[in-house]
């Protein structure tokens, strides 16, 4: 594992106050001496994500995830450790070299970098093109055309891909920039001869992340031609699946009003915008991910999913949207007139129709996913009503709140007319059967086997890390890191005898940073989350405990390994020497454990 220099991770996690990083994801409330909000990495009803801005980590009460600041940008930004430091580094304007690490990691960091230059460099080549060329106007005026004001085509910086194929390239060509690496970035493409502009001829909608970066294109053709929209290819900057198009413009507004507006196309979030309704971000061509989604969470009451009638329903039925339900937020589902989208409709009508017609009148969502199904079956025969309440009742089966549920149940015992009863009885068969279901595999799941020496581990971690002074009490025992388990267990205790060993004390957040794995950083937040214990003598109690068992069971692993290599082992004295060392194992085993008698630990 490359490791960061520790100053420079300890230089940029100072600068920042988690808090503050935090809350420009997701709101934050004050609750005592903590901060707490909804957690973006589970879905829960109650804010049980907890920030200390004392102890400068996170956890999660909820799913347990915990961490500093590091490890949330990771989660956040989808990145490693390297990259979530560089990301931070950035920001604060501290030198970005010393802080990489391995040259790979360097020259890849340094790559990414470049690719935002030359990202930024073609939106403005794009853009000069729009404006500036013959053939460019023509565009302009297709644009304007299409309802756009001068203002909106300046704000989105859409552009105009010319009709060269050379001329992007001639532009990073001409900046010594590398074509390679443009082609790596999408923007540039090469044959057997040579290179060329990936964007031809083609109306350009440049796409940002949610800081405001260019990371890709949207290309449209102008007259007809396939494809319709052309888009980046994946690159290190760019991910249809994780971003929003217009998210780092729309976020001022989802914050202040909590509430968000979900289209599909680049031209819906530019009409809307214009016309006021500022909440609106767009899909790039693919269905919505859960990715997607938590760049919303945590900061939505409410969400509208404003798609064409065709792919609306497949929209719907995704379970993503599940996780927003839970945690309070309710998903909503307008719909058009036939034919119409979004940019459509508010072109025509204006805002405060588009607000009254669309927005106020749009379905829950599992109103909306009812009337999809509904539209299926023809309710006046038998087998259609059948065949809808199957798919009725699983959808009612998602709903957890049973007032709901009932509420959508009388609807349905209507529409097909069947008692409510009968219809209840039916519903409640199957959720039962699929909570039993559920157990079963969160059983599975989660059996994965810890030994026990493992266990005891943790628990000698836990109290080191709350009384560090005790590990003298490991070295008495003839206990080093060695002593523990190999992987993250040793670990730790490795960086906790080496804090001891420098005279240093153990600060949670700034210990995080020698690790650079998320597992790592939930299993030490565990670790390092305060619990009762009242008295002292009672810790150091446990820690002999957990020392003596850790002795004991290490000796039964020795003496194991000896037994079973008995039945290979034909030399005589070599038998005899193992059979003398089993016993003598075996006896200090039981030593040990006596001597831990009268000392009231149970465990
Ligand atoms: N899209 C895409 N690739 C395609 C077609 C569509 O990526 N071949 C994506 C684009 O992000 C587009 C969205 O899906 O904005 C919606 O498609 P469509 O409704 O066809 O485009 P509009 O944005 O409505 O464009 P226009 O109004 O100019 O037809
Ligand atoms: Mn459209």
């Amino acid at each position: 594992m490359a490791r960061i220099p520790g100053e420079a991770i300890e230089e940029v996690r100072n600068h920042f106050d988690i808090v503050e990083v935090i809350s420009s994801y997701i709101d934050l409330k004050k609750a005592g001496r903590n901060y707490v909000g909804f957690c973006p990495f589970h879905s829960e009803k109650k804010p049980s994500f907890t920030v200390s801005p004392e102890k400068q980590i996170f956890y999660c009460f909820g799913c347990q995830s915990g961490g500093n600041l590091f490890s949330f940008v990771m989660n956040m930004e989808d990145c490693s450790f390297p990259e979530a430091v560089r990301f931070l580094a950035e920001k604060s304007g501290i030198n970005i070299e010393s802080v990489s690490s391995t040259p790979a990691e360097k020259k890849e960091l340094q790559a990414r970098e470049i690719l935002i230059k030359m990202n930024s460099l073609a939106q403005k080549y794009f853009e000069a093109m729009l404006w500036k060329t013959s053939k460019g106007k023509k565009v302009l005026h297709y644009l304007l055309k299409r309802g756009l004001t001068e203002q909106t085509i300046i704000d989105f910086h859409l552009g105009y891909a010319g009709e060269s194929w050379q001329g992007l390239t001639g532009e990073l060509l001409k900046r010594g920039l590398s074509l390679d690496l443009a082609v790596r970035g999408g923007l540039v493409k090469k044959s057997t001869e040579r290179y060329y502009d990936y964007f031809h001829d083609r109306l350009i909608f440049p796409i940002w992340d949610s800081h405001g970066r260019v990371v890709g294109f949207g290309g449209r053709v102008l007259e007809q031609g396939e494809p319709k929209y052309l888009n980046s290819p994946e690159s290190p900057l760019f991910s249809k699946s994780k971003n929003l198009y217009g998210l780092h413009m729309a976020i001022p507004y989802i914050r202040r009003d909590k509430e968000a507006l979900l289209v599909e196309g680049y031209m819906d979030v530019i009409l809307l915008h214009q016309h006021g309704v500022k909440d609106a971000v767009a899909l790039l061509g693919t269905s919505l991910t859960e990715k997607q989604i938590s760049l919303l969470r945590g900061r939505l009451g409410k969400l509208t999913l404003a798609f064409d009638a065709d792919t609306g329903g497949e929209i719907a039925a995704l379970r993503g949207l599940e996780l927003l339900r839970n945690e309070g937020c309710q998903v909503l589902v307008a719909q058009f007139p036939e034919g119409q989208d979004p940019a459509d409709f508010v072109r025509e009508h204006g805002e405060e129709n588009f607000r009254r017609e669309i927005l106020q009148k749009a379905r829950s969502l599992v109103d909306y996913r009812l009337y999809v199904r509904k539209k299926r079956h023809d309710l006046t025969k038998e087998e259609g009503r059948v065949s809808y309440w199957k798919e009725a009742r699983s959808i009612l089966s998602d709903i957890s709140e049973t007032m709901e549920r009932e509420e959508y149940l009388k609807k349905i015992a209507k529409e097909i007319n069947v008692s409510l009863e009968v219809l209840r009885e039916d519903l409640e068969k199957i959720i039962w059967s699929f909570s039993l279901s559920q157990k079963k595999v969160f059983k599975e799941s989660t059996s994965q086997t810890v030994s026990l020496k493992e266990l005891v581990e943790k628990e000698l971690l836990s109290c080191l890390f709350k009384y560090p002074r005790y590990l003298t009490l490991l070295r008495e025992y003839e206990i080093s890191d060695e002593g523990f388990t190999e992987g993250p267990y040793r670990e730790i205790a490795r960086y906790l005898f080496e804090l001891d060993r420098n005279g240093k004390e153990i600060e949670t957040a700034a210990f995080l940073s020698y690790f650079s794995d998320q597992e790592m950083h939930k299993l030490i937040i565990r670790m390092a989350l305060p619990f009762q214990i009242e008295e002292e003598s009672k810790v150091v109690k446990i820690i002999k405990g957990c020392i003596r068992k850790i002795k004991a069971l290490t000796w039964a692993e020795e003496r194991q390994t000896l037994t079973k290599s008995l039945q290979s082992t034909v030399n005589r004295s070599e038998v005899s020497v193992k059979l003398q060392r089993i016993h003598d194992l075996k006896k200090r085993e039981e030593e040990i454990c006596r001597s831990g008698e009268g000392e009231d630990f149970d465990g």
